[in-house]
């Protein structure tokens, strides 16, 4: 996969809590999932680094920036630009020093390691953010009409009407059924691409409903909550910027350092569960030999042997954390013995 920024291109914003001006954060209208667990298995400590890899609205940012105090710093990640503007209300009030990356986490995290940065912890809290879903014209919602866009990054060129009005149909059929395991890929492709050109989200929902059958449209959510969500993880290429960032972030983590992510849903989970699981292994001989001959050490602790899930109260207050799964570990040695 092309990362599309550059390192030396990366902004960067930096403040020091030198004049902090009292009073709390301007209120977000995103409400942080696993907050206090994800704080608790991180266990920042004053003078700490952390690394935010999708600041969003800052509310992870903020409880953990609260622990790191004065001396600590939280650097955050975001692609949105959105997410650069609310970072700048962030750091007028941040308890500690701050630092926002504009770029995907994969690139950030990229950027952050070349200039030799080893922070006590890094965590990233995947999918959108609820300011995306509601600013209607982003086109990430199937509840307005918009034009079909989709882009989490707003500098990116390619959208989701580029994706649905020059994809072939098989590579729309095999997005919606990788992305969004959609029962019903192949009919609802076939529909996008009779009706081209598709130019609002109402004309990709009536695509949808015209490629499934009449009977699978009700009682499952939204018919075209699949088809959205392939969409929304294809334009963006949700799963490469993960796949590349786990190893990024892991190797940046100093012996003792912590890592923990939030996922949405199995695709986003499964690539976590398995680094983590891979990191966490020790000794990697054939199951048939009697005792170990390869002497590999492993390099992680689980510091959640299952995923950490929201309680109903969360649920409750939070339905959008329904389907939130937490996964942290700690760094326990360096690959194959070699010193930090
Ligand atoms: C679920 S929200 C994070 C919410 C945040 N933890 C909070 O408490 O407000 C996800 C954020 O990550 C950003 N994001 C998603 N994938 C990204 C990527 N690959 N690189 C950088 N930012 C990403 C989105 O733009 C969005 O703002």
């Amino acid at each position: 996969m092309t990362m599309r920024l550059h390192a030396a291109r990366i902004p960067t914003i930096t403040h020091v809590p030198e004049q902090r001006p009292g009073g709390a954060l301007e209120p977000v209208s995103h409400e942080p999932v696993l907050a206090s667990e994800l704080v608790s298995l991180l266990a920042p400590e004053p003078g700490q680094t952390a690394v935010d890899c999708t600041f969003g609205g800052g509310g992870h940012a903020r409880l953990v920036a609260e622990q790191l105090g004065e001396e600590g710093t939280l650097i955050a990640i975001d692609r949105d630009p959105a997410a650069a503007a609310r970072f700048e209300e962030f750091a007028a009030t941040a308890p500690c020093r701050t630092r926002f990356v504009g770029a995907d986490f994969a690139e950030g995290l990229s950027a952050l390691h070349g200039e030799g940065l080893r922070p006590e912890m890094v965590y990233v809290d995947l999918g959108m953010s609820s300011m995306q879903v509601d600013a209607w014209e982003r086109g990430f919602s199937y509840s307005y009409d918009a034009p079909l866009d989709m882009r989490m990054d707003t500098r990116q060129e390619f959208d989701a009407a580029d994706l649905l009005n020059e994809w072939p149909e098989s590579r729309i059929a095999q997005a919606l059924r990788r992305f969004g395991e959609e029962r019903y890929a192949g009919g609802i492709a076939r529909e996008i691409v009779r009706r081209r050109p598709l130019r609002t989200t109402a004309d990709l929902v009536a695509a949808v409903k015209a490629g499934m059958p009449t009977a699978a449209q009700f009682g499952g959510g939204h018919p075209a909550k699949r088809t959205f969500q392939a969409i929304r993880i294809a334009v963006n290429e949700e799963l490469d910027s993960l796949e590349a960032a786990l190893p990024q972030a892991w190797e940046m983590l100093p012996v003792g350092g912590r890592f923990a992510a939030i996922a949405f849903h199995s695709l986003e989970d499964r690539p976590v569960k398995q680094f983590l699981a891979e990191k966490a292994r020790g000794c990697l001989c054939p199951p048939e030999l009697p005792i170990c001959v390869c002497g590999h050490e492993p390099e992680a602790e689980l510091l959640t042997r299952r995923a950490v899930a929201p309680g109903p109260e969360e649920i409750d207050a939070n339905p959008r954390s329904r389907s939130a799964h937490l996964r942290a570990a700690v760094k326990i040695a360096e690959p194959n013995g070699a010193s930090a």
